[in-house]
């Protein structure tokens, strides 16, 4: 048996959303907005929403295989599955259904739950799997159906989210890709964005009351969180070029989870990251949150812009409220 490192390395990529784009136009006949009012705001001029039909476990598996696909791993040898989600199947999980739809046999799945930072806390604890030797090929994939839990008559929210899937393949690799990362929490201001589930007490005994109830719709303080993301979000980056013992000007690529226009351009420009190096595409997906990075990074890819080699700055944020970046390589 070859004798690996225990570096990684990301070596594939995949992804997918539903077929039905809802464009900001056709917003406006929902609620009270214009299309110049949320370009103007954030960029977003569509977004794709899946069907009552769609499942996500299907979009994710859809993403998954793609990953799979370009890095010619036979999904039987795929170790490990994470699927970063908000909006599961299921509560229990859905990442085992997808490793049942992909054939992926011998690998153990779980979900993990962080919001629109899933995707770099999956990565993050991807890569601690392969460091400790433990396995060699992780399936990461970040997947939201957050159309699912969107208040459509809410114009301040209605407008930024979209549906859609993303994937890596993370394999154990001689050369460590992951250069630096930084992870975040802060609790104390959950309440800024919510999708939070509301008890309504139910009596099954005398003396014993439960708490039966639903999952409402998203809450958000948008100017909260646009003023959490532009501070945090740099200085996370920074930390993360520090530990990678590199300078903002060797980075490739800025590769930030896909909220906003605004918050793009004021993250990048706090950095000194040109327009050319910021990677784009919210205004076709909208906020996808925990699929909005490997999306992003799979278009990139497949239009042969990141190339093997390339060193991209990445970072996630969101609910939670949670927050984190990474420094890695594109390929081994
Ligand atoms: N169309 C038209 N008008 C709208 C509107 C819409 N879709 N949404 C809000 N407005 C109105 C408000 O009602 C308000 O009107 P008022 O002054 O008469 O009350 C006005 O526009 C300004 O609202 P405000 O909420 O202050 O707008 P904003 O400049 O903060 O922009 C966001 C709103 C959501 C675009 C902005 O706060 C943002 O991008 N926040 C970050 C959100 C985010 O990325 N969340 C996910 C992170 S993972």
């Amino acid at each position: 048996m070859q004798q690996l490192g225990l570096g990684i390395a990301i070596t594939g990529s995949g992804s997918a959303v539903p077929p039905t784009a809802l464009s900001n136009e056709q917003l406006s006949q929902i609620v009270e907005t214009s299309d110049e009012w949320i370009a103007s705001r954030t960029g977003i001029r569509e977004r794709h929403v899946g069907s009552p039909e769609l499942s996500l476990a299907d979009l994710a598996a859809q993403a998954g295989e793609a990953a799979l696909s370009m890095a010619a791993l036979p999904a039987a040898e795929v170790d490990l599955i994470i699927l970063a989600t908000s909006t599961a199947d299921d509560l229990f999980g859905s990442a085992a259904l997808i490793q049942a739809k992909l054939g992926a046999s011998r690998a153990v799945a779980f979900d993990l739950t962080a919001a629109c930072s899933g995707f770099l806390f999956g990565l993050v604890t991807a890569a601690q799997f392969i460091r400790a030797g433990t396995y060699q090929n992780v399936l990461l994939i970040g997947a939201d159906m957050l159309s699912r839990w969107t208040d459509w008559s809410d114009r301040r929210t209605c407008i930024l989210f979209g549906d859609g899937a993303g994937a890596v393949l993370i394999q154990a690799n001689e050369r460590d890709c992951l250069l630096g990362f930084e992870l975040r929490s802060d609790g104390t201001q959950n309440n800024c964005l919510n999708l939070a589930y509301q008890p309504q007490a139910k009596s099954v005994l005398e003396g014993v009351d439960l708490g039966q109830g639903n999952y409402q719709f998203i809450t958000m303080n948008g100017q909260e969180v646009y003023r959490f993301a532009v501070r945090q979000v740099p200085e996370v980056i920074e930390k993360s070029l520090y530990r990678a013992k590199l300078t903002i000007d060797q980075i490739d690529w800025l590769l930030l989870h896909q909220a906003n226009q605004r918050i793009l351009d004021a993250v990048s420009q706090r950095l000194n990251v040109p327009p050319e190096k910021v990677i784009s595409n919210l205004a076709h997906y909208g906020n996808t949150s925990a699929a909005s990075i490997p999306l992003a990074l799979d278009e990139e890819v497949r239009q042969g812009r990141v190339k093997p080699g390339d060193i991209i700055a990445s970072s996630g944020f969101g609910a939670g409220l949670t927050w984190g970046a990474a420094i890695f390589r594109w390929g081994r």
